[in-house]
């Protein structure tokens, strides 16, 4: 028997976490595709020091009891950590590690990426030719809404909020954000106004999500606040799927009371093959890739690694969830 500490790795992660992890620690990883069902999970962790987890897994109370007193840290390898009972873990003294920061970049990208998709039909005009359709240029076919001019609204201006202002700001967009926590020169200094989410929510053109799933937030957009949008407004959402009631959105959409929808997250994950959503032209649907360059994913990994080393040996994380 090593007298290293003993850590649960619940997916197969990029080599370059995995090789940290597995100089220090022995290590047990869940290599399989598919996540690892909770009752296995609950096998796979007695007895160990360490966790380190992703967005898949439901990590509870019931967990980490079944873990033992012994376990020492909880290591996520994502930003968003609302997969995590975060009020049973500090109960129990067990500090938990997020990878905010790294992921920025590559998130924001892909919130743009979504909104150039929606606003310019890049996926529909893919289909227009693959399923035949291109006779000739056409004056009045595939027409989109522009960017420069319009406004967007971003719903929360932390991290990933204040990347897609500083890449909006080159494509010649307004910018208005709700963010209670923003302080105001922050945002004045990347050219964003703060207002009330109602504002937002009626003047924007497009409206992009960059906040937490939490109590607050979880259906921040709802029936209520979809009708406060413009008919010609686009929703895009590159957070959690749990911040926009799905069904109100596709009944919006559906009724022409909004002009589309780009979601990088969806809730569930994955979204159903026969959820009605898919079958929409006007919404872009990804399977949440917002982190997934290499690049991204190799510092996500070394970082959830280095918070679950310092866990096992009793150093503060460097990077901890308040
Ligand atoms: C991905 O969704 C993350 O929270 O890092």
């Amino acid at each position: 028997m090593s007298n290293q500490p003993r850590v649960l790795v619940t997916r197969l992660i990029p080599e370059a976490g995995l090789e940290r992890v597995r100089q220090a620690c022995e290590v047990t990883v869940w290599a399989e595709d598919m996540p690892a069902p909770y009752e296995r999970l609950l096998d796979l962790v007695k007895g160990m020091d360490g966790l380190l987890c992703t967005l898949t897994e439901r990590i509870d109370a019931g967990l980490m009891d079944a873990a033992g007193p012994q376990l020492k840290v909880i290591s996520q390898m994502a930003v968003g950590y609302d997969n995590i009972d975060v009020a049973a873990a500090r109960t129990r003294g067990i500090p938990i590690g997020n990878t905010p920061g790294v992921l920025t970049d590559a998130t924001a990208d892909i919130a743009m990426a979504l909104l150039l998709a929606v606003s310019r039909r890049i996926v529909e005009s893919v289909d227009y030719i693959r399923t035949g359709q291109w006779q000739t240029w056409q004056p009045t076919a595939l027409l989109g809404t522009d960017l420069a001019g319009a406004t967007l609204g971003l719903i929360g201006l932390g991290r990933i909020g204040k990347a897609v202002a500083r890449r909006a700001r080159g494509f010649d967009l307004r910018l208005i954000a709700h963010s209670p926590h923003c302080p105001p020169e922050e945002a004045h200094a990347l050219g964003v106004e703060l207002v009330e989410l109602d504002y937002l929510l009626s003047e924007a053109d497009y409206v992009s999500i960059h906040t937490p799933l939490n109590e607050r937030t979880r259906h921040l957009i709802n029936r209520k606040t979809l009708a406060q949008m413009k008919p010609s407004a686009i929703l895009i959402n590159t957070a959690r799927g749990g911040v926009v009631d799905q069904h109100a959105l596709y009944e919006a959409l559906q009724a022409g009371k909004l002009r589309g929808a780009g979601l990088d997250v969806t809730d569930p994950e994955p979204i159903p093959l026969d959820d009605p959503l898919l079958g929409l032209p006007n919404v872009v649907i990804l399977p949440h890739i917002g982190s997934a360059s290499q690049r991204t994913r190799d510092r996500m990994a070394m970082m959830a690694a280095d918070n679950l080393i310092a866990g096992v040996t009793g150093q503060p994380l460097p990077t901890q969830v308040k």
